[in-house]
């Protein structure tokens, strides 16, 4: 018979299914996402195996995250699909929990950062990453497992999440696994799906241009004028908009004024109303 990977929806139960491994001796690894799996998700759950003996993936859109304007209702829910293929890579667990399961009525505790998360993907989306330090922390502590692994796609949430886990001496490793890329260069992403064949074309122009303008900064050209002048060549490939596209150093995600060793190019831009994002070390 074929391995199906098993679902608890309750804290309790995910505690008895890890407090049971621990009592084996087994090194435990969490790997969170909001579902709607890719291969980007399936990549982290390998990677995730790499450092632990069972891993646990969360599915859990979290609204916190979401703000008014934002696309919560809109975001893809396809949970058999997603135990399809987390069977398919035969993982140990998934903990799918419901909204009141995870904010029962009359929560009301928020983590907030007070740097890192008004910049970049923080600058128009705010309380986004209080969102996320509020359900990372939850689903942390909840598991409590060795490690946890997040995608450097979202490089910003990466550093965000390691921050504030440091911060609260929350006893777990935080691990930042490659962005996996797509065979025409887009990082993979659960909203590439939304895209239209016409604006798919144009969003390989996304890891095009920062290649481009990650040699170009090598060279030594000026960081400012690469931005702006990259700015002018995403518009002109046919996105709508570009919501930032910069220089930023990789760990403080401060404004980068020359290339270090840290140096990293990170974008935001939308076609239609897709809003994609992608980053690559300059270095
Ligand atoms: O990256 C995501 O999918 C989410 O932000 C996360 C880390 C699962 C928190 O909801």
């Amino acid at each position: 018979m074929s391995f199906k990977t098993p679902i608890v929806r309750t804290v309790d139960d995910l505690r008895a299914v890890v407090h049971q491994w621990r009592q084996e001796g087994l090194k435990v690894a969490l790997v969170p996402t909001m579902g709607a799996l890719h291969k980007g998700h399936l990549s982290l759950v390998d990677f995730a195996r790499n450092h632990a003996d069972r891993v646990v993936v969360s599915i859990f859109v979290n609204p916190k995250q979401f703000g008014p304007n934002e696309d919560l209702d809109k975001y893809p829910r396809q949970e058999e699909a997603d135990i399809n293929a987390l069977s398919s890579i035969k993982t140990d667990l998934a903990f799918c929990p419901t909204v009141d399961e995870m904010y029962p009525k009359g929560f009301t505790t928020n983590i907030t950062l007070t740097s890192m998360t008004t910049v970049l993907c923080g600058a128009n989306r705010p309380g986004h990453f209080d969102g996320v330090a509020t359900v990372v922390t939850k689903l942390l502590l909840q598991c409590l497992p060795d490690v946890a692994v997040f995608g450097e796609k979202d490089y910003q949430q990466l550093q965000v999440i390691k921050r504030f886990v440091s911060d609260l001496d929350i006893p777990v490793s935080i691990l930042g696994a490659p962005l996996i890329r797509d065979g025409d260069g887009l990082a993979t992403s659960s909203r590439n799906v939304y895209l239209t064949e016409e604006e798919r074309s144009i969003a390989q122009y996304i890891p095009k241009i920062l290649q481009d303008m990650a040699k170009k900064a090598h060279q030594g050209q000026n960081l400012e004028s690469l931005m702006e002048d990259g700015a002018i060549d995403l518009i002109e490939a046919g996105f709508d908009s570009v919501d930032y596209l910069e220089f930023r150093e990789a760990s403080t995600l401060l404004t980068s004024q020359t290339v270090t060793n840290e140096t990293r190019l990170f974008v935001a831009a939308k076609i239609g109303k897709t809003r994609l994002i992608d980053n690559i070390p300059v270095a």
